[in-house]
């Protein structure tokens, strides 16, 4: 046991690849280290045994995406495997203490239908030391279930308002799934009444008791929620454009779905970059930008396609007949979002990710969804938009001016009205 694969031993398959282990002194601005001696009962000998869950991977093996840049979840993970392999060799040749450098995060709505899925996924990353569970609701038994999971993350429940700054301190990494899911026939925005309250008062709470981390929203409606948490931050002096940011990976999950589908491809294999927003024809999927390179036969292909991942939510929603909306996909895109930015800031030179961030890349938009490079402290570049097709820059036209008034909406609202601790 000490010596080998504990989380391959935890799920009892081999799906996990090697990563992110780091000797002291190679790591990022405010990392946890533990200290682990080879051979220790409690964790594994060697780095090498370390594993991380190989279906957080996606992106196609020789992908150079976007504008050249590489968004490989392939590439990084075998990068990795090289880095564990020799950090490995070299500590075991030496007989050295290993040092994993592993961080703290917190899941707020982690009792709900994407919370608790989520929080079993970070659960399973070897970059995680402590995990922090925070609902309105009981969320006692969703930590003592998933305590008894023999990988590294210790849980921790924290219920109720009281409990939140416990539940923040010292987190690096806080992800925001609170909030109600829309039924059959709402809109993303008919949420906004109730879950542009809750993302303000969280991200209030945030802004006190843990300024410097990294904030990843889910709450929809995302393209108001972001900019109310920007807001929210602005007032208490501690807003950070780099480090907040709108989960709108299961759009690019989605995209590459339905697109290695209707491309017949191996779904590992394809990587679409999705741009804009997070909410109907604000999401636009970049089919020109396809990798592996993809032709498309005609326009209709592409525009049925494009529609189908714009209102693949509404496909979740509806199938599941006024239980909620998609819980499962989404818990496995945030966990993904999740450990890319934990890579990054682990010191991971090569993570690309598509986010909904602050950013001036398109006038009159202050928030748009954008293929950045993650590193370690956050959004370390936003890449431009280039060589749009004609499709594209239509849709691009068509969007912006939802994607404005959701943002108005949204800095509006945070500016109305004060969050109750305010
Ligand atoms: N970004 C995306 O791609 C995406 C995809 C799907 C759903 N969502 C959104 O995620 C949110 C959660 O969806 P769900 O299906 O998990 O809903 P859910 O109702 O199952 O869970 C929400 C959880 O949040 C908790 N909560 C409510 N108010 C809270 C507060 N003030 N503090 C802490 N916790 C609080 C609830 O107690 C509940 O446990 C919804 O807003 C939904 O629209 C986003």
């Amino acid at each position: 046991m000490a010596s080998t694969a504990y989380l391959q031993n935890a799920l009892g398959h081999a799906a996990f690849a090697a990563t992110n282990v780091r000797q002291a002194g190679g790591v990022s601005s405010s990392p946890r280290t533990c200290a682990v001696p080879r051979g220790s009962m409690h964790a594994p000998a060697a780095a090498a045994s370390l594993r991380s869950f190989e279906g957080m991977r996606a992106g196609a093996p020789t992908s150079k995406m976007c504008n050249e840049a590489s968004t490989s979840f392939f590439e990084q993970t075998i990068s990795q495997q090289r880095l564990g392999r020799r950090t490995a060799a070299a500590a075991s040749r030496k007989g050295q203490v290993v040092a994993l450098v592993t961080y703290k995060v917190a899941v707020l709505g982690a009792a709900g239908g994407i919370g608790q899925p989520l929080s079993l996924l970070v659960k399973m990353s070897p970059l995680v030391s402590d995990l922090h569970l925070y609902d309105i609701a009981n969320v006692k038994g969703v930590a003592a279930d998933l305590s008894h999971c023999n990988t590294p993350a210790k849980v921790e429940a924290f219920t109720g308002k009281d409990e939140l700054p416990a539940a923040l301190k010292d987190v690096d990494l806080v992800i925001i799934p609170a909030g109600i899911p829309r039924k059959p026939g709402m809109s993303r925005d008919d949420l906004f009444n109730i879950n542009a309250g809750i993302v303000r008062d969280l991200v209030d709470a945030v802004a006190q008791h843990a300024p410097k981390a990294l904030i990843h929203i889910i709450s929809n409606p995302v393209n108001s929620t972001v900019p109310i948490a920007a807001e929210v931050l602005k007032k208490r002096g501690v807003f950070d454009p780099a480090r907040l940011f709108g989960v709108t990976t299961l759009d690019v999950v989605r995209a590459n779905t339905f697109v290695a589908q209707q491309q017949k491809q191996r779904l590992i294999d394809v990587d679409v970059p999705v741009i804009g927003g997070h909410a109907g024809i604000t999401i636009l999927p970049l089919l020109s930008k396809v990798k592996p390179k993809t032709f498309f036969e005609s326009e209709e292909i592409i525009d049925k396609l494009t529609t189908r991942i714009q209102n693949a939510g509404t496909e979740v929603v509806e199938a599941k007949a006024g239980a909620g909306s998609a819980t499962l996909s989404m818990a496995y895109a945030a966990a993904r979002f999740a450990e890319s930015s934990l890579r990054a800031l682990d010191g991971d030179p090569d993570v690309y990710e598509c986010t909904y961030i602050a950013s001036n890349l398109i006038p009159d938009l202050p928030f748009f969804a954008s293929r950045v490079k993650l590193g370690r402290m956050g959004v370390e570049a936003v890449l431009p938009l280039e060589g749009l097709s004609e499709y594209e820059q239509r849709a691009l036209e068509a969007l912006k001016p939802e994607l404005k008034n959701s943002i108005e909406k949204g800095i509006e609202f945070a500016k109305e009205k004060a969050a109750a601790s305010a």
